[in-house]
């Protein structure tokens, strides 16, 4: 099993499914306490679009379903990614909450993951293809084409006011087997979408860490010329 160096749960208690446990109406009752806003916190060091300090990764949902149509923005922004030789080589698979599918996409989470994605609307698994299609030969950017295709669909997301979460903490030798997933793709990674959600109702130690993030300064990261500068 594979875990995100974020992601310090324990892997997933099989046959547990919490997310049919839930209370989603009387959660709604309660006023809603508002998460923080990216754009007052994040501080660029250069001027840049505001879309890309909009975009967070917070943990706090509703529960609510997402329309279909709304989703489907999500993966058509994801569909305008450049990638290798026009490859496209990401693939989507989801599941919408209270589907048939639903509990076998929730199963695949790791139990950290799981105590917030109980209200995520839809859940994601992110394949790429492998290989060129015009000759079957090892693609050696499939993974970074297919990043860039999740930077499209979380940004579409933050656009539209939706929650949009990466996610490695989770089983992908049982995503490939659970979701037939052919030999020659990758599986890269799950999201988790929904709409924001109260952030009081998150278990304690998440509900402090439901904060926009900052990051290194650019000078630890662009080098003109070697490494290191
Ligand atoms: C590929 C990927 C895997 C991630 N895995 C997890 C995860 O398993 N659990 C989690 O809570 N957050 C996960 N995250 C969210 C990151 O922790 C988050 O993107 C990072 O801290 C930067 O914060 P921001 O997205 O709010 O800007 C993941 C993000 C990415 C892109």
């Amino acid at each position: 099993m594979q875990a995100s160096p974020d992601c310090d749960g324990k892997p997933r208690i099989p046959g547990k499914d919490r997310a049919h446990s839930l209370n989603i109406p009387q959660q709604r009752k309660r006023p809603m306490n508002h998460p923080p806003n990216p754009l007052s916190v994040r501080k660029p060091e250069h001027p840049i679009e505001t879309l890309f300090l909009k975009r967070w990764s917070p943990r706090a949902m509703s529960g609510e379903p997402l329309p279909r149509a709304d989703l489907m923005r999500l993966f058509e922004a994801a569909r305008w990614a450049p990638s290798t030789y026009n490859e496209q080589e990401w693939r989507f698979l989801y599941a919408h909450r209270a589907t048939p599918a639903w509990a076998s996409f929730f199963n695949l989470l790791m139990e950290a993951n799981q105590s917030w994605c109980e209200r995520a609307s839809v859940l994601v698994v992110v394949l790429s293809h492998k290989v060129f299609t015009r000759n079957g030969k090892p693609n050696p950017v499939h993974t970074f084409d297919t990043g860039a295709a999740f930077e499209n669909l979380a940004l579409q997301g933050a656009a539209m006011d939706l929650v949009v979460h990466g996610m490695a903490g989770f089983d992908f030798n049982k995503a490939r087997e659970a979701l037939k997933v052919p030999d020659d793709y990758a599986v890269e990674a799950m999201i988790a979408v929904g709409l924001p959600g109260d952030p009081a109702a998150l278990p304690g130690d998440l509900r402090e860490r439901e904060y926009p993030s900052d990051r290194k300064p650019l000078s630890e990261l662009v080098f003109e010329g070697a490494f290191g500068g």
